[in-house]
């Protein structure tokens, strides 16, 4: 993460437009959790279904929906659930982009397990032969560098304080999605982006996002910068503009 995060910041720094045709072109892979428990075998009618439901996602993004959620097959054992969820920032174009690399490579990553998630920096993919309620949470997490010492405890404050508002927001939200940011010194500013599934009820959306926030003191303790990956939820925090400033999403007025 932190070359790419990098690469990332120096292209929009100087770029921004660039960056919006680098997001559409080149989806960036963050971290994936097959479970290893579940698995079937080759040239099943499972298989298949699977197959048809990674294929048939990429052309739902396309419409500019941001989360898309279906089932191919008619029953247990061999109906597949699955859905995707897009960056609430992400154009219908990069969005579809996205889905369909994740779709691909969500069976490279998982071969022949019957239920997998796969997050890349703009989208989300997942199935499993279940519901998606029984799927345990798994997290993942990127760390970059740490703040200075002496700037340690204001910055948890500062942290805190942003990560709980981007948190109201993203409830408050149609579309479950918020970006925030607050400035940390004059000349540095920290930038939050929280999003929900659309279809959580808000208060399965709060207690998702309450648990990823949770989950920062003890994976990223005065990280410059870090993602919490959940299956209903995730948060990221950076030092630099991560985010499309202009969403294309109703969610606009996030910059107080
Ligand atoms: C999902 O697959 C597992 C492993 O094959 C099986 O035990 C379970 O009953 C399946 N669940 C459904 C709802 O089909
Ligand atoms: C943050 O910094 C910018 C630029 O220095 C300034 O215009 C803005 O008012 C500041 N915002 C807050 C909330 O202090």
């Amino acid at each position: 993460m932190p070359s790419s995060n990098s690469k990332y910041f120096v292209v929009f720094s100087f770029f921004s437009f660039f960056l919006i045709c680098l997001t559409q072109a080149d989806p960036i892979y963050s971290s994936h959790a097959c479970t290893d428990s579940l698995t079937y075998k080759p040239k099943t009618t499972f298989e298949t279904n699977l197959n048809l439901l990674l294929s048939s996602l990429p052309s739902k993004a396309s419409g500019g929906s941001h989360f898309y959620r279906t089932r191919t097959g008619d029953a247990a054992p061999d109906a597949v659930n699955g859905l995707f969820l897009c960056r609430g920032d992400t154009l219908a174009a990069a969005c579809r982009e996205c889905v369909s690399a994740a779709a691909g490579e969500i069976k490279r990553r998982c071969p022949d397990q019957k239920e997998a998630i796969i997050w890349y920096d703009t989208c989300m993919v997942r199935y499993s032969n279940q519901s998606f309620n029984k799927i345990v949470p798994s997290t993942d997490l990127s760390n970059t560098e740490d703040v200075a010492p002496e700037d340690k405890e204001r910055f948890n404050e500062v942290l805190s304080g942003m990560l709980n508002s981007a948190a109201a927001k993203v409830l408050k939200s149609q579309n479950k999605f918020a970006t925030e940011q607050v400035n940390f010194t004059t000349t540095e500013t920290l930038y939050g982006l929280e999003q929900c599934t659309p279809d959580l009820t808000v208060s399965d959306c709060n207690t998702c996002l309450r648990s990823a926030i949770a989950a920062v003191p003890n994976c990223c303790d005065g990280k410059r910068g870090s993602t919490v990956l959940l299956p209903a939820c995730n948060i990221r925090y950076e030092f630099y503009p991560f985010f499309s400033s202009t969403p294309p999403a109703p969610v606009s007025h996030s910059h107080p």
